[in-house]
């Protein structure tokens, strides 16, 4: 990645010369000697003999890992895939294409990237308005689609003639609509109360404290509390399309057990396995670009001692912009 000039309070993750040798050792690439990689979690018990995908990063396309890929290894898939844009990945640009080459694209991983979920497994897939209705038809002709959430995304860039795009879409997705699981006391949201109403004279539903009144409520499919990383985040890196650690906190906390595995195909700078190890889970990763997944590791590096996820603590999401509310 091209070196940048920085501000003192840039807290960009970057990557040294030295660094990256070390962080280029952690990766896993595809070669005839470790293509042998079943069970990803081996048995209790059971000593894998050959090379496992748990808790590791992959360098390489995913059409070619795939297929060395165990099925049904994963509870969780997060896919963040390349928008219909033109998009720059550190070299390698993503060309915008009309919407039935965009939809084949699509359909070239996505049936495949689906057999790796287990039949209880639940799966995420990001988009924009642009690319949206081709990842619902993806989405339909493999799962069970049980939401579409819209997050605000607040930046973005101001268009001339057209309304700015503000928003994006991540579809959600089972195997099995009666078997899958979700815990939505774990992402409940800490609000400020507007009009504190009482029975009593105690409060009803909420909370008094020093730092004011709040109430814990369950999560809608808008979600307008997550900023998008930037240079003063200490998950910030210069990945183009990084998402925010606390929106995949969200599917994670909702989606998976402790000690589950979670599968990004598209792991860009390495959102989803960072919080997947933040919060106690299993992660595996995909990506192309041999810098971005050595960002990946040395995030994971610093998650060993850093398990902090900004917008997230003590159990309960809060509002944007409140941080200096919350205790650490
Ligand atoms: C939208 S970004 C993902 C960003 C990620 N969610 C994050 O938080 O950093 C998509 C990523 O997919 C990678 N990519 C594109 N085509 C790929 C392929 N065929 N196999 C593996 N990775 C690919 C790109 O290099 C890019 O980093």
């Amino acid at each position: 990645m091209e070196e940048k000039k920085r501000a003192g309070r840039n807290r960009t993750i970057t990557l040294t010369d030295t660094e990256k040798q070390t962080l280029k050792n952690r990766l896993i690439t595809i070669t005839e000697a470790n293509t042998v990689v079943e069970p990803a979690v081996p048995e209790p018990g059971r000593r894998s003999e050959t090379t496992t995908v748990l808790d590791k990063t992959i360098n390489a396309d995913l059409l070619t890992a795939l297929p060395y890929l165990p099925n049904e290894f994963a509870d969780l898939i997060i896919i963040d895939p390349p928008y219909n844009l033109r998009k720059n990945f550190n070299g390698k640009v993503f060309t915008a294409r009309d919407e039935e080459s965009y939809e084949e694209y699509l359909m070239s991983w996505f049936p495949q990237v689906c057999r790796k979920l287990k039949p209880t497994g639940s799966l995420y897939m990001c988009g924009d308005w642009k690319c949206t209705a081709a990842l619902q038809r993806a989405m339909e002709s493999e799962l069970t689609v049980l939401n579409r959430i819209t997050w605000q995304r607040e930046k973005g860039r101001g268009a001339k003639a057209n309304w700015k795009n503000g928003m994006e879409d991540i579809w959600f997705g089972v195997k099995d609509p009666d078997n899958y699981y979700f815990d939505v006391e774990a992402v409940k949201q800490k609000r400020r109360v507007i009009a504190p109403y009482r029975e009593d004279g105690k409060p009803k539903d909420w909370e008094e404290s020093e730092e004011g009144n709040f109430r814990l409520t369950c999560p809608s499919n808008f979600w307008d509390d997550i900023s998008v990383p930037f240079w003063s985040m200490p998950e910030n890196t210069d990945h183009p399309t990084q998402k925010p650690e606390k929106l995949y906190a969200k599917l994670i906390l909702a989606s998976s057990r402790p000690g589950d595995v979670i599968f990004d195909p598209f792991l860009g700078s390495g959102t989803a396995s960072v919080v997947a190890k933040k919060l106690g889970r299993h992660w595996c990763g995909i990506e192309l670009n041999e810098e971005y997944c050595m960002l990946a590791e040395k995030r994971l590096e610093l998650a060993e001692t850093d398990k902090d996820i900004q917008g997230y603590s003590d159990g309960v999401f809060w509002e944007r912009n409140s941080a200096a509310l919350y205790k650490k």
